[in-house]
Formats: structure tokens, sequence, C-alpha cells
């Protein structure tokens, strides 16, 4: 295994060198760098899995670098370690506000920085992705669709939306995938077998990530989108589910030119977080009730905080049930603070209908309002993701 990689960023050469020999003697590979340009820029270019962080330094100190690390999606999520003379409460204080992970006063025995170093490497859950995987995937070509609770209609949207845009978009290959092993439900609702797509590749140890291979695991529908289901029947192998794999899978299967809408469920977990800052699009679902709207607020604040903005993130208002005892458009996106896109109608007969024929909604009544509320909603996604990704290379 490649040795994790160490971006240490000191002004100061020599407590540069010494922290680099100590770390290089326990087998980590060094990058250095010398001001706060230069360590955003190796942030950027060598991936490393964590970052020492040197707080005084002139033109651009720690914190400013901090914050900008943080406010990029390439670099978000790589740990950093304050390392730094200043030992006052204060500075901790803005150290962590800024997004350090950890903090060292200078000096420093030796041992204990490899300590934190290990400790803050072994807790970081957050994504790290390598060099290969942020250089390949294609961000802009993948649409995220995520509950802010469960049963909000995000799978139904999801759907959808997917066969309006292969509708409406012959020649574009539009994929629809859902990355949840063992608890599959399209299959069920579409009435396909689901043990070939996801539920399948997990079943190997090694197994092949080529889009020609994926490509046969596919499902193609009578509207063009092609299916990459999970098995609705839970298997021991389900657990091989890695963050990291599911963002190989996405890689692959996300090729150019074609558009990958990605069915998370519900909450925000590990997969998602690795999963969000590829995404060129990432949807919101929230019903007109306090809770939903509570939970999609601090889902969005998190997003946020991954430094994903509003060009990229927005919410998606589903009525499922008339009623008039919802909050209104208007308070939901005083809360919310990102672009509202759509606020579907209720349309619980279709719904049951389009469940009973395992026909999506918008093929069985294309005419009815939630109909047109989808298509026009997949136009605007649509036109979302060519102003902020690489899709439409060859729409
Ligand atoms: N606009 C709508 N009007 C009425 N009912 C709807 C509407 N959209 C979806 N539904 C219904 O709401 C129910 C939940 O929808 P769906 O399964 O898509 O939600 P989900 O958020 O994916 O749920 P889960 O958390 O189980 O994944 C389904 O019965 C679906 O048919
Ligand atoms: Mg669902």
């Amino acid at each position: 295994m490649a040795a994790e990689r160490i971006l240490v960023v000191d002004d100061d050469a020599e407590s540069l060198s010494l922290i680099g020999s100590v770390l290089e003697r326990q087998g980590y590979s060094i990058s250095k760098a010398y001001n706060g340009l230069m360590a955003l820029d190796r942030a950027r270019t060598d991936a490393p899995a964590l970052i020492i962080l040197d707080i005084m330094m002139p033109d651009m100190d720690g914190f400013e670098v901090a914050r900008q690390i943080r406010s990029s999606p390439a670099t978000a999520h790589i740990p950093i370690i304050m390392f730094t003379a200043k030992g006052m409460t204060e500075d901790k204080i803005t150290g962590f506000e800024v997004g350090a992970d950890d903090y060292l006063t200078k000096p420093t025995h030796p041992a204990e920085l490899l300590a934190r170093v290990k400790s803050v490497m072994a807790r970081s859950t957050t994504p790290r992705i390598s060099k290969s995987a942020s250089s390949t995937v294609k961000q802009g070509s993948i649409v995220v669709f995520v509950g802010a609770k469960g049963g909000s209609g995000t799978t139904t949207l999801a759907l959808n939306i997917a066969t309006a845009m292969a509708l409406s978009n012959k020649a574009a290959k539009i994929i629809l995938a859902e990355f949840c092993p063992g608890q599959g439900v399209l299959g069920l609702l579409l009435n396909v077998p689901t043990d070939k797509g996801l539920s399948h590749i997990l079943k190997q140890e090694h197994p092949d990530l080529s889009f020609q291979y994926l490509e046969e695991r596919l499902v193609p529908q009578s509207s063009g989108v092609q299916l990459f289901l999970s098995s609705s029947q839970p298997s021991p192998s389900d657990n091989r589910l890695t963050p990291k794999l599911a963002v190989k899978l996405a890689d692959a299967l996300a090729t150019p030119g074609a558009v990958l809408l990605i069915d998370m469920g519900s909450g925000l977990n590990e997969h998602k977080r690795w999963l969000l800052p590829f995404a060129g699009q990432t949807v919101v679902i929230v019903e007109p009730e306090r809770v939903a709207v509570l939970r999609a607020k601090q889902m969005l604040g998190e997003i946020k905080q991954m430094g994903i903005d509003s060009t990229r993130l927005s919410a998606v208002l589903i009525n499922r049930t008339p009623t008039e005892h919802t909050v209104p458009p208007e308070q939901i996106r005083d809360a919310l603070q990102v672009p509202l896109l759509a606020a579907i109608a209720p349309a619980p007969d279709l719904a049951i209908e389009s469940m009973a024929s395992g026909v999506p909604l918008i093929m069985l009544h294309p005419d009815s309002l939630p109909a047109a509320q989808i298509i026009k909603l997949s136009e605007v996604l649509l036109e979302r993701l060519k102003a902020t990704g690489s899709y439409a290379a060859s729409v």
C-alpha cells in the first residue's frame, strides 16, 4: 500500500524539516509548503490524507488557509491539525471554528505529534479521496436525491425525473441507481429483477468496475431509463459497499454525456458524505410539515459546510396529502436558504395507481399537474447541471 501523504505547512524551514523527518521515519510520505498559497495549491494537487498547519505565517495565516481548504469541495474533507506556538484558548477556539480537527502547541514531543496524527487519521471518517478518484469522478453528470425524512416521496421523484429526462432526450444515457443493498425498492416498484445490479457486484471480492461490465448489469426500461438496482433481499455481502466503493461505482457509471441519478434514501450517512462532493446537483426532498422542514434545514446546513453551494444544492417540496395544515412554501424557503425548485402537487390516487401498475406516474398520466411539474423540474435540473458541471457533452 502506498504511504499516506501528509502535507506539512510552516514558514519556518527548520520546524518544517523537523516535523517532516519525524513523520517520514514512521513511513508517511511528506509534502511541504512554506506559505498559505503554496499550502492551498499542494492540498489540491497532492490529495494529502492529513494537513499539519502552522498558524502564524506571513501573508495568509493558518486560519485563512483552513477556511479556504474547508470551502473547496476538492479539499473540504482533509483532516487538519493546527500546529503552532500559540497556546491561547482563543486561538484554539478559532482553530476549531475554521474547521481544524485537532490542535497541537509547539514545542511538542515527537511521540505526542505521532499519537495525534494517528488518532486524527483514524478518527477521520470523512472521505479522503485518492488523487486518481478525485480527478476522474465526473462531477456534473451526477444528480443525488435525498429525503429529509423517510417516506417523503424521494424514490417516486427520482424515478419520474429520470423517466422525464429519458423521454425528452432520447440521445442521452439516463441511469437511475439505488445504492442501498438489501433495501432496493425500484425493482419491486417496476416489476423487474433486482439481483443483477449492485448486489451482484458486491458478491464479488474484487468486482470489475469497468463501464462495459457495469453496463451489462443495467436494466433498460421502455422510457429509455437504465436502472442500476439494489436487491430488496439483504445479504451478508451488503456491507462491502464502502463509501469509497460507492464513489468508484458512481464514477464508473457516470460516463461522459450520461446523467446518473442516484436515489440515496433519507438522511445523511457516510456514503452520502463521500458522494455528495461529486454530485453536480444534490436535491433534498422535503414535505411541508414542521419536523421535515427542520430536518431538511439541518441537513442542508451540513451539506453547505461540505463546501457545496446553492448552485449545486436545492430542495424540492412534495405535498403528498391534500391538507390545509401545511407549512407555507415562503416559510420553507426562508428556513432552507437554498433554491426551492418545485412544489409537487398531491396526487394520492395517481401515486397508488402508478404503484399498482408499475408504470411511472408521468407516463401513466402525462397530462396531470404533478407530471407537468416533474417534467418542468427535470428541465430545470438539466439546466443546472449544464451550468455547474460537465454534463451535456453529447446532448
Ligand atoms: N405527489 C404525491 N402525492 C401523493 N402521494 C405521493 C406523491 N409522491 C409520492 N407519493 C407516495 O408516497 C409514498 C412514499 O413515496 P416514496 O416511496 O417515493 O418515498 P421515499 O422517500 O422514497 O420513501 P423511503 O424513505 O421508504 O425510501 C408512496 O406511496 C408514493 O406513491
Ligand atoms: Mg425510497
